[in-house]
């Protein structure tokens, strides 16, 4: 099997933004600073950042309220201003959402359209601005992979597409930096980095020794830390196995050599598109009904393995059995020890748009994942979570 490994975001590990100066000047003097609704001012980092970028001389151009599930229109005026002020790299603080939405600002500042055109169009990215980011939430793997979800509300879509070309020049990874994020943010964020890891590891291709391996460990460190960052936010220990566990799960790495074709993320988009919800909660509540959904004698040795190798529930040697165990364990661990709601009822969603998400989830076609699944299929699956 062929495969190209392309991971060329420099990491920066620990305590080490003293370095952010630094990695800016390579880039130039001027910078976009994109953050979120404030989280990084109530933790003192924003005083930090901008103290260490001006320290080296970089100028700084300010945007402020990127919001969970960022918008369009957030990348629109990014990339305005990365016009208008003759930015050289774009400088993003905060979760997945400030630094997905910098990505595509940092294309937008290239092309002469609407930026809304790289995601529903698939108009071509061949050029970006530098994308510097300092994470502050272990979830979505932004600070690795060219990834990137931006919301239109006008349309009820949520759209993502992976590029290298979008993937951050430097990532600081800073575990104390996620100390305050929220209980329910920090279960979020880990049912979203094993939502990243499933999504590659369940498949009826055959199986890849030591990728297989290094994913049920990926796992297997989200299943043991989340619960003890929730407990006690300032564990660093903890803080720093999802940090690294968040970039791993989705940079490209685990995949090798795989067709891939995910099941769970774009069932999600829909919800988050319709309902405006946070990404990992409707991950945790679609990912045990959809492997239940999918339990079928060619799914259900993998199914089995991962609950013996990730959750070490012994085989009976019956697969049904022992799928159903395995299956069951998740569902304890993202409903009991996360305590996400477990249910799209519980979020006040009905069945009205199912319909017509589950047409948009698959795209009018197929979506050839662990099993193929129509739009018949997503909308029984979308029924099961209620
Ligand atoms: O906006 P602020 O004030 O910063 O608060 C944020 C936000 O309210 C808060 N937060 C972040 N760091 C914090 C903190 N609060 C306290 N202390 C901190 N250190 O957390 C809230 C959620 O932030 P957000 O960035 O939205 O969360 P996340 O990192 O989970 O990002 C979710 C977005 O990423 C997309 C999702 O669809 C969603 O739009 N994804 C991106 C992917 C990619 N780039 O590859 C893949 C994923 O599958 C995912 O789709
Ligand atoms: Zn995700």
């Amino acid at each position: 099997m062929e495969f190209v490994c392309n991971l060329p975001t420099k990491i920066y590990f620990g305590d080490q933004l003293v370095l952010l100066g630094k990695e800016l000047e390579k880039y130039g003097k001027k910078a976009l600073f994109v953050y979120g609704g404030g989280s990084i001012k109530a933790s003192g980092l924003y005083d930090r950042v901008t103290g260490l970028a001006r320290g080296a001389g970089i100028e700084l151009f300010e945007l402020s309220g990127i919001e969970p599930n960022p918008r369009i229109e957030s990348v629109r005026l990014g990339a305005k201003m990365c016009k208008e002020h003759g930015i050289d790299v774009v400088l993003a603080v905060g979760g997945g959402s400030v630094l997905d939405a910098a990505k595509y600002m940092a294309a937008g500042a290239k092309v002469g359209f609407d930026p809304w055109l790289f995601l529903s169009e698939h108009a071509p990215i061949e050029e970006a601005l530098p994308v510097v980011t300092v994470l502050t939430l272990a979830a979505t793997g932004s600070e690795m992979d060219g990834g990137g979800v931006i919301t239109n509300l006008q349309t009820h879509e949520k759209l993502g597409r992976m590029e290298d070309i979008l993937r951050p020049k430097a990532s600081f990874l800073d575990p104390a930096l996620t100390f305050s994020v929220s209980a329910f943010q920090t279960a979020a964020g880990s049912a979203d980095i094993l939502s990243h890891i499933m999504e590659t590891y369940f498949t009826t291709e055959p199986d890849l020794y030591m990728l297989d391996g290094i994913m049920e460990t990926l796992m297997k460190t989200v299943i043991k830390y989340a619960p003890v960052a929730m407990k006690k936010p300032d564990d660093y220990e903890a803080r720093a196995n999802l940090m690294w566990a968040s970039s791993w799960a989705i940079n490209g790495f685990i995949t090798g050599a795989k067709p891939q074709a995910w099941s769970v993320h774009p069932m999600e988009h829909e919800l988050s598109a319709f309902y405006d919800i946070t990404h990992g909660l409707g991950l945790a509540i679609l990912t045990p009904r959809w492997l239940e959904y999918c339990r079928n004698e060619k799914t259900l040795p993998r199914i089995s393995r991962f609950g013996e190798n990730v959750f070490g529930l012994a085989p009976s040697g019956d697969l049904e059995k022992d799928a159903d165990a395995a299956i069951k364990a998740l569902s304890d661990f993202l409903f009991g020890d996360l305590g996400l709601t477990s249910t799209l009822g519980g979020l006040g969603i009905g069945r009205e748009h199912f319909a017509q998400m589950a047409q948009k989830a698959v795209k009018g076609g197929v979506v050839e994942g662990f099993i193929p699944l129509a739009a018949a299929d997503v909308e029984k699956i979308f029924e099961m979570c209620l």
